[in-house]
This record gives structure tokens, C-alpha cells and sequence, in this order.
């Protein structure tokens, strides 16, 4: 099995952007966090970051017959991208999206999510551990995509 871990714009800088909102922890230590959950868990893992709303819809298009699931969270995209939703639609893979923050509890306009409607299950609010339990739900559950 070989899950896809896609994050969108700002999160590059994480430990840096909004610590009282995201945390302390980096970027590249939320990678090793994954990675040894996924060794762990005996999952292949590949990673993909970008700022660009058009390199998220190709990351999505190239896990078409490379990868079995994916975890995403597009950032800011989540709130405007119709794009990445077709994307993920197109796609049909097994989807799992994933908030660091309580966008439910944020600003009204952090609630509306397009991706939402592509993904079997939605994980916000429990900080970076939501990518380990996305990557335990699609481990459990990625037949249903
Ligand atoms: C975020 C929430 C979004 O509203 C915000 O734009 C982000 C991060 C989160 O992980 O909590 O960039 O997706």
C-alpha cells in the first residue's frame, strides 16, 4: 500500500506561521512523524508540498496509478479550489482530509470545505496526529474509494 501525502500552501512553514493556531513542530519533523508511523504501520509514504494551487491538481492527477490512498490538506485552497475537488473526483482515490486546527471553530469562512465532498472522512482539529489517524483510516478502509 502506498499513500500520498499532499499539503497545500503556508504549510511549508510550519513552527514558524501562527504557532498559537498550528504548534511548534516543523515542517520536516511532521514528515518524519509520518514517515516512522508509516514504517510502522509497513506503508509506503511519498510526500508533496506546494504553495501552487496547479502543482496540488497535478500531485492529485500523478497519484492516479501510483498511489492506493491520500491524505491531504490544501490549506487555504480548502475554502476556493473547485479545481482541486474535480481533481480529486477525477482521481476517484481513496481521500482522507485533514486540518491541523478547528476550522469549525475558526472563522466563518474556514468552515466551507470543497475538498469535504471528495474524501471518505474529514480529521480537523487534532493538531499533526490527524495525519497519523487519516493514514490508520485509509489503511482500514481504502477499499471504499
Ligand atoms: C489549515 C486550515 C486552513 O484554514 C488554513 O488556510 C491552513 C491550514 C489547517 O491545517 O488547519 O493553511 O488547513
Amino acid at each position: 500500500m502506498k499513500i500520498l501525502v499532499i499539503n497545500g500552501p503556508n504549510l511549508n512553514l510550519l513552527g514558524v506561521r501562527e504557532p498559537g493556531i498550528y504548534g511548534r513542530e516543523t515542517y520536516d519533523s511532521l514528515l518524519e512523524k509520518i514517515t516512522a508511523h508509516c514504517t510502522a504501520c509497513g506503508v509506503e509514504v511519498e510526500f508533496y508540498q506546494s504553495n501552487h494551487e496547479g502543482g496540488l491538481v497535478d500531485a492529485i492527477q500523478g497519484a492516479l496509478g501510483t498511489a492506493d490512498g491520500i491524505v491531504i490538506n490544501p490549506g487555504a485552497y480548502t475554502h476556493t479550489s473547485i479545481a482541486i475537488l474535480d481533481a480529486a473526483k477525477a482521481v476517484a482515490l481513496p481521500m482522507v482530509e485533514v486540518h491541523i486546527s478547528d476550522v469549525r471553530k475558526r472563522e466563518p469562512f474556514r468552515s466551507v470545505s470543497y475538498i469535504r465532498s471528495a474524501c471518505l472522512k474529514s480529521i480537523v482539529g487534532h493538531g499533526t496526529d490527524g495525519y497519523l489517524e487519516a493514514i490508520d483510516f485509509l489503511l482500514e478502509n481504502a477499499d471504499e474509494g
